[in-house]
């Protein structure tokens, strides 16, 4: 069980959101789900009375973004004044080309930065984007212990996403400022193409190891 209990409101209930939320009522944390309609049926799956608006924060301490990337700025800016707030960002910029997938983003900015520059005022974190949704469900059944890096700019209250994130049963590792989501977005991109065109298994997730 978690520490201490964080009010969470996860915006989009897609395959992040959903194994995101699914995990953290199961360390005991208060989820809400922020979706653009709570009576769609394709929210079946999730606990009626946690899906609301995707347009109120309420007293949420933690919004999560799980959207698409390009519908960040418009998701945030719904929530409206997110002073004080912590933001978790997991998006990732991607785009399709000729190649398939690839990072729209990149070298002197990353979709993180982008994203603070939407959210004035709040604290904002990269980090959950780095494996697949279902290692985020499931992250407590890797041996050894799959990491998650986490990026931003609060030091005091990266703490609180540290354990957010180790909650969830990863290995939770700070990779310094928000700048550093330039580096986590193309190992999220490496993680993409080794899954997509090189064979690997959806069940795969990047580990840190030393020698003794
Ligand atoms: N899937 C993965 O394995 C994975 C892993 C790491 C990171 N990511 C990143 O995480 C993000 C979410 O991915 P996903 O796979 O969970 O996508 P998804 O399954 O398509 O879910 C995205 C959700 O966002 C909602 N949404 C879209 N626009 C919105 C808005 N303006 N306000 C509120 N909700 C909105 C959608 O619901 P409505 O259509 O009902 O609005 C949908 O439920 C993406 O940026 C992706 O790159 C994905």
């Amino acid at each position: 069980m978690a520490a201490m209990t964080r009010k969470i409101l996860i915006i989009g209930a897609g395959q992040v959101g959903a194994s995101l939320g699914t995990a953290w009522l199961a360390c005991g944390h208060d989820v809400r789900y922020g979706v653009s309609n709570p009576d769609d049926p394709k929210h079946a799956g999730l606990p009626r009375e946690r899906l609301q608006s995707a347009r109120e924060r309420r007293d949420a301490e933690v919004v999560v973004l799980a959207t698409p990337y390009p519908a960040a700025r418009s998701a945030l800016e719904a929530l409206g004044d997110l002073s004080g707030a912590i933001v978790i960002d997991c998006t990732n910029p991607l785009g399709m080309g000729p190649e398939g997938l690839h990072l729209t983003v990149g070298f002197d900015t990353s979709g993180g930065e982008e994203i603070a520059r939407f959210a004035p005022g709040a604290s904002v974190f990269k980090t959950l984007n780095q494996t697949g949704a279902e290692n985020m469900a499931h992250a407590a059944a890797f041996q050894p212990r799959s990491m998650m890096f986490v990026a931003g700019d609060d030091e005091a209250r990266k703490p609180i996403v540290m354990e957010l994130v180790a909650d969830l049963g990863f290995e939770s590792i700070d990779a310094g400022p928000l700048r550093a989501a330039r580096l986590l977005e193309p190992l999220a991109m490496l993680w993409i193409d080794l899954v997509i065109k090189h064979g690997h298994p959806r069940e795969m997730a990047f580990a840190r190891l030393r020698r003794d």
